[in-house]
């Protein structure tokens, strides 16, 4: 096994922060980490690194995840069953289901990260969460070593949420996720607000997979920064959800605010709003700030330090719950 030492992760996380791995190791099979785990469970896993602020030094083993590969199980007429492997690039692997055909995932096009990490906060944009395509998740346990699958049901998945982030937190490591996708007769998911105008003004009546992907792709790369660019994360926050009564009042004084039903008695408010309101948005200091064009997410020009960057984060939800009396929940992973 191939360890390396003292190596700098800032090319292993999307927000490009520099801080040292003491002790690193890139696992190609799911051999190789079984064989590992025989010698090292104390471990921090990195995978496509697009969900986490790094703010210290790793002192951990530091083990990449980079098991690659797909593979067909089953298809019939309407229908096929894949299975990916956990270090498989998210975006490439919609593009290639795009390229075949292969309907379900196009409208969670240009996501950063990784196949393996894609169920732990139910990825999702556009009016589609990634479980509603995921049939099952293989991982292995950290303490026995041993192959364990999660159905979709019992992945428990909801908002940015799943059981990977809850009851088995820190217990398993993803090596592969299995995904239902559609081959005819596609589930097409073109009635949100921004792909509609992207279609409309290419005049495109009977999108196909690859003219929403497309319209995805350019929605994205107009309002969130590409993390190859500038340091990111995407979304910093849960959109937070709030009781009815609470809604009605911030409505009165702010008329346009917008809003998603989520019951009968609550409602959801984009962060990314109560931020711009908050006056933040395109804010910068120095080597970090608030985007420009979506204030949900933050960013670190080039040698923010995480830990400035989750002072930030604190500041604006101090700002936030002082104005509104919201309390915003930080989505990313923060490592301290
Ligand atoms: N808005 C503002 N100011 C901003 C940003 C947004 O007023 O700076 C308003 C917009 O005008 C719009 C509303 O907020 O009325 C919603 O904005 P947008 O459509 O950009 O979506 P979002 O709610 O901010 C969520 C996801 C994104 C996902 C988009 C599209 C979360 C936390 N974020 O953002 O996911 O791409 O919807 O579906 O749910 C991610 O998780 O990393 C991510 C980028």
């Amino acid at each position: 096994m191939n360890f390396k030492e003292n190596i700098s992760l800032k090319s292993y996380n999307t927000f490009g922060i520099d801080v040292n791995a003491k002790r690193f190791i890139s696992i190609d099979s799911v051999y190789q980490l079984q064989q590992l785990l025989k010698i090292e469970k104390d471990i921090f896993l990195i995978s496509g690194g697009s969900n986490m602020l790094l703010t210290k030094d790793i002192e951990k083993l530091v083990v990449h995840i980079d098991i690659k590969g797909i593979s067909i199980d089953r298809e019939n007429h309407n229908d096929i069953y894949l299975t990916v492997n956990a270090g498989e690039n998210w975006h490439d692997f919609v593009l290639w289901c795009v390229s075949e055909n292969y309907g379900g995932v196009e409208n969670l096009s240009l996501i950063p990260g990784n196949v393996g990490t894609c169920p732990i906060q139910n990825i999702g944009a556009y009016g589609v969460e990634v479980k509603d395509t995921i049939s099952k998740v293989e991982a292995l346990e950290i303490e026995t070593g041993k192959l364990v699958q999660f159905s979709n049901k019992e992945c428990n998945f909801g908002y940015r949420n799943s059981i990977f982030k809850n009851e088995v937190k820190g217990k398993y490591i993803i090596i592969s996720v299995s995904f239902k996708l559609t081959k005819n007769n596609h589930n097409l998911n073109s009635s949100y607000g921004a792909i509609e105008t992207e279609l409309a003004s290419k005049n495109i009546t009977k999108p196909t997979l690859k003219d929403i992907s497309e319209a995805v792709i350019t929605i994205r790369e107009s309002k969130l920064p590409d993390p190859k660019k500038i340091g990111n994360s995407g979304s910093f926050f849960k959109n937070p959800v709030i009781a009815k009564s609470q809604f009605l009042e911030l409505q009165k004084e702010y008329p346009n605010v917008p809003s998603y039903i989520v019951s009968d008695t609550e409602i959801k408010v984009p962060a990314g709003w109560l931020i711009e309101q908050a006056g933040f948005k395109g804010k910068r200091y120095g080597e970090f700030g608030v985007h420009e064009k979506q204030a949900l997410v933050l960013v670190n020009y080039g040698n923010a330090s995480g830990a400035e960057i989750y002072q930030l984060a604190e500041k604006i939800k101090e700002s936030i719950f002082n104005k509104f009396g919201i309390s915003l929940e930080i989505e990313v992973n923060i490592i301290a």
